[in-house]
């Protein structure tokens, strides 16, 4: 399973680099915003400074509704470095530009899935990756992981080969219930990657070995 951050901060993104574990960043216009990034040149600068960060995929998303405003922006967002992917919405327009997209080898990501219909119809128009949320899934008091799990046993009985990028994560267990379900990438914030580090025992069972070397230390 691969491991994207979901942030457009840098620091954090260096950060999950650094762990060693980074495969992509995913980005959308509210984390940019949260980072204060606005208009398009500096937008464009900051995608630019994230894929200089790390190799893997990085997915910025078009803010445009229609078919033509979203392939002009694909196109120039795919300008900017080798590793960009075009993350697009799971709308009616969406669909159609990621089939466009796809006929010209340019990567996609649709975003917004909140089913396994949405899935299906991702996966036929060719999309690269599929970014089902999860999160906001469970705060309706439905099951986000359930989804992951049905659109993973779909994609597999059908062939489809568009990955399964959970999404809208939001803590450490749903990384594990996300890669328990097939997901075939994760996207988390730093926290949630983090959380994963995190069992008492492991922070007991050390503290008793460092004692009990500096206990045998001293008395030698
Ligand atoms: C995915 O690519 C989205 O950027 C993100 O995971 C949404 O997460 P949220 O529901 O925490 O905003």
């Amino acid at each position: 399973m691969q491991f994207f951050i979901d942030t457009a901060n840098l620091k954090q993104i260096e950060e999950a680099k650094d762990l060693g574990i980074l495969d992509g960043v995913t980005t959308n216009p509210s984390l940019m915003a949260k980072e204060g990034i606005t208009g398009q040149d500096r937008i464009y600068g900051h995608y630019k400074a994230i894929c200089d960060l790390v190799d893997g995929p990085v997915s910025a998303e078009v803010i445009s509704t229609d078919y033509e405003g979203m392939l002009r922006e694909a196109h120039q967002l795919v300008d900017i470095a080798p590793n960009i992917v075009i993350k697009i919405p799971m709308i009616k327009e969406g669909i159609k530009a990621i089939h466009s997209l796809s006929q010209e080898g340019i990567p996609t990501n649709c975003t917004l899935v909140f089913s396994a219909g949405q899935a299906i119809l991702a996966a036929k128009a060719g999309a690269t990756f599929l970014s089902p949320f999860i999160g906001r899934i469970d705060d309706t008091n439905w099951d986000g992981i359930a989804l992951i799990r049905e659109i993973a046993e779909v994609y597999a009985i059908q062939g489809f080969d568009t990955l399964i990028l959970a999404a809208s994560i939001r803590n450490a267990r749903h990384i594990v219930e996300s890669a328990k379900a097939g997901a075939d990438v994760v996207t988390c914030p730093l926290p949630s990657i983090l959380g994963l580090l995190n069992h008492p025992l492991t922070d007991i069972g050390l503290a008793k070995f460092l004692s009990d070397h500096q206990k045998a230390e001293s008395k030698a």
